[in-house]
């Protein structure tokens, strides 16, 4: 790897951002990558502001230390809750020329154009909802757009431990499905506003009355990516390109091996590191 240029950082609490590396990957596989899964700290879906905040940020630093200029929060609720501080307050004093960006803007851009009724249903962590992200971003792009938002909490566990496809989960799903789509019958668009759940999506589906479309982010967070580098050609001739990806964990790397390929569609080697 060329020493002034740098891989792309994507991040997650856990395993859930793995699903929008993929796409990412798929969308530019000349560029190198570098995932961080903070899986000894997950989830942070049921994690005050402030818990969120402090934790991605010393991920944010881990990678400017690794030399990535740009990081992608591939977390919603990292998204949520600690984007906004991390641009504003703090990259001018630890990397100014360096940038972090996360999933809920190039969603929020998009949604309104897929919806018909001008309803849409978000399905996300208790802590995405209770930020209020989705509908204060929305407003702002689509204005019109009625957002109806329902917190899933027992997902993430589910899809953490592979309980995801199980009867069991059915309970579960079924439970929030119909929560959401009881706060406006014509919902015609359903967002899964968490990385971990386009694993549930088939179940998911199951649960959806037909014409109703469910939506995972990991391709509409790649091809924002796509036209945010050609936008800034001047962070784009700072990114290597020669294909490589490495795996990184807080917690044990052997376990996130087994975990991850359910993710990433494809096996990986991970390596542990301290914060
Ligand atoms: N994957 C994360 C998201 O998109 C949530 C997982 C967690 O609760 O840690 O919100």
């Amino acid at each position: 790897m060329n020493k002034e240029l740098a891989p792309i950082g994507v991040f997650d609490s856990g395993y859930g951002g793995l699903t929008v590396m993929k796409e990412i990957v798929q969308a530019m596989p000349l560029y190198d990558y570098i995932y961080l899964g903070d899986n000894a700290r997950a989830p942070y879906g049921t994690r005050s502001f402030d818990t969120v905040y402090r934790y991605t940020l010393d991920c944010v630093k881990w990678f400017f230390k690794q030399g990535c200029p740009l990081v992608v929060l591939a977390c919603n609720t990292a998204s949520a809750k600690a984007l906004r501080s991390i641009q504003q307050n703090d990259l001018s004093g630890i990397a100014p020329d360096n940038r972090v960006l996360g999933v809920i803007r190039p969603t929020t851009e998009l949604i309104g154009r897929l919806s018909t009724t001008r309803k849409v249903g978000i399905l996300a962590t208790k802590g995405t909802v209770s930020s209020n992200s989705y509908p204060i971003e929305i407003e702002k792009f689509f204005p019109e757009l009625e957002v109806y938002q329902e917190a899933c909490p027992m997902w993430v566990p589910l899809v953490e431990n592979n309980e995801y496809a199980g009867e069991g989960a059915d309970y579960f799903v079924k439970k929030h499905v119909e929560a959401l789509l009881g706060k406006a019958a014509a919902i015609d668009t359903v967002l899964l506003a968490c990385t971990h759940y386009p694993l549930l999506a088939d179940k998911i589906r199951r649960f959806l009355p037909p014409g109703v479309q469910l939506i995972s982010q990991g391709k509409i967070v790649a091809d924002s990516l796509v036209d945010y580098l050609k936008r800034h050609p001047e962070m784009d001739s700072r990114l290597s390109k020669t294909g490589t990806r490495r795996f990184y964990t807080t917690d044990d790397a052997l376990d996130f091996e087994q975990h991850a390929s359910r993710f990433y569609g494809a096996s990986i080697t991970a390596e542990k590191i301290d914060l």
